[in-house]
């Protein structure tokens, strides 16, 4: 069970409903894992009002659960992703507490706990995702203590100095301990876990379990991935290759193309890789239309307020950019603000010379390993920020620290300029290390750790 469905109800402009990909890594993640298993996934159908009754989708059983406009907007944009999306991303925003927020997380947590214990069978196994429904595996606990529960966290799991902001910081440990296995992306996400139980819940901890009401709880890292093998297909396939060709046809065939794809969150460092290819159109380092950049911005979470003022800053800076660099018929930037079908992006992946991922902090960041899966022609070079949990394996991409801005610069600069043999080299490596640690291995080493501590 997560949040969102793996696709989400969408009215068009005929007043009629389709269901489309829901957006982020999550979904991309575990949406072929799903499909190679027969379990039930829960989830919010991504608009408000009753839930549509249980059904399939594209060899998928989806549950429903349904949202209120009110629910929409204290625990998904308030709670979820106004006090514990910024809490836990090192506080790059600040965070907002109400009291009203929590009550409906509480509430909707209480709500999917209660339709995963009327869904599962005598000693089944769920599986809880993300921030969204920390409280679930406490709940479901009490309601069904016959189940084997885990829970995995796909964003970082803060230190205890942020963590301790959080006015509900024993509820939240409480919701979480009631899992056999508690996973992150990270292994400093395990250890600010379970320090913060340790000092905060005087809980007693051998290694990595902890015991809690007479059970052994488990806290350890499973760096998440993507299903490698079918991207790399994908993105080789006659069509995926004419069509990056297409595209850079399009782009007014340039010597080099500069590629960032993110959901449009403050968290991404959009900002800083506009900034660094500004300064370097500026100081001569490059120039347009020669190098460009192609910035797609998935749309998301579009009504709440830090998302609206950094889309426009962003849109500003865009044609700011354009104003001074572009020509007629010849942006400097192209910015694509919209939902993109799997083969259109693996087209750009391999279309790119360099791929930009500047997080100020991330999970994971899943575009960055779907990059590497892409370029089976060994072709392009990766920049890629220190505060990815992808840095952790992709360590022969150009890392660099997004607050550091000439650092930014002095990066793409490199990747830009890198010969294609010693690129070829980089992408080599880290190709192995995807294909090596893929979805497989991560819901593999998952399950292998909930069923050694749940039997
Ligand atoms: P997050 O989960 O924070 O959104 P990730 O980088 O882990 O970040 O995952 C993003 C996922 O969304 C990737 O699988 C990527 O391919 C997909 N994605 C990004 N932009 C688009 C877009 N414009 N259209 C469709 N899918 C997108
Ligand atoms: O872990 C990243 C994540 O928050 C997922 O939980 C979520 O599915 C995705 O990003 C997209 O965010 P949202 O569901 O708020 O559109």
């Amino acid at each position: 069970m997560a949040n969102r469905l793996p696709v989400d109800q969408v009215t068009g402009p005929d007043g009629r409903t389709r269901w489309q990909r829901s957006p982020g890594g999550l979904v991309t993640a575990l949406e072929p894992f799903m499909r190679q298993r027969s379990g039930a996934w829960l989830g919010w159908s991504g608009a408000p009002g009753p839930a549509p009754a249980q059904f399939d989708h594209d060899g998928l059983h989806l549950v429903p659960i349904p949202l209120s406009v009110e629910e929409i907007d204290r625990y998904y944009e308030g709670f979820a992703n106004a006090s514990l999306w910024p809490l836990y991303h090192d506080v790059v925003q600040p965070p907002e507490f109400h009291r009203s927020w929590w009550d409906s997380y509480v509430q909707v947590n209480e709500r999917f706990a209660a339709a995963a214990a009327a869904a599962a069978a005598g000693g089944a196994t769920v599986w809880v995702h993300d921030y969204q429904l920390q409280l679930v595996p406490q709940m479901l606990r009490q309601a069904r203590p016959d189940l084997r529960i885990g829970f995995f966290l796909h964003i970082p799991f803060p230190p205890m100095e942020l963590f301790m902001q959080l006015p509900w910081r024993r509820q939240i440990m409480t919701g979480l301990l009631g899992a056999d296995l508690v996973g992150f992306q990270r292994p400093m996400g395990a250890q600010n876990f379970l320090q913060i139980a340790r000092r905060l819940l005087g809980l007693r901890a051998t290694g990595s379990v902890l015991q809690h009401e007479g059970r052994s709880v488990h806290a350890s890292a499973f760096p998440i991935s993507i299903d490698t093998r079918a991207f790399d297909e994908l993105a080789s396939s006659a069509e995926v290759v004419q069509r990056a060709a297409q595209i850079r046809r399009e782009l007014g065939e340039p010597d080099k193309v500069i590629l960032g794809v993110d959901r449009l969150d403050y968290t991404k460092g959009i900002g800083v890789r506009l900034r660094a290819f500004r300064e370097l159109l500026e100081d001569g380092s490059i120039s347009a239309p020669q190098t460009v950049l192609v910035q797609v911005a998935t749309p998301s979470r579009e009504r709440i307020e830090h998302y609206v003022t950094m889309r426009e800053d962003i849109e500003r800076t865009v044609g700011n950019i354009n104003g001074d660099y572009g020509g007629i018929g010849g942006p400097a930037v192209h910015y694509l603000h919209q939902f993109m079908p799997r083969e259109e992006l693996a087209a750009l992946y391999r279309a790119a010379d360099v791929m930009a991922v500047t997080p100020y902090r991330d999970g994971m960041n899943l575009v960055a390993k779907e990059y590497v899966a892409a370029r089976g022609d060994l072709g392009g070079t990766l920049v890629l920020s220190e505060f990815a949990g992808a840095a952790a394996e992709l360590r022969q991409a150009f890392l660099v620290n997004p607050h550091d801005i000439v650092g930014v610069k002095t990066a793409l600069r490199e990747a830009l300029e890198l010969p294609p043999g010693a690129a070829a080299r980089r992408m080599r490596a880290m190709r192995r290390t995807v294909r090596r640690y893929d979805l497989e291995y991560w819901a593999e080493s998952f399950f292998t750790a909930l069923g050694e501590r749940a039997a």
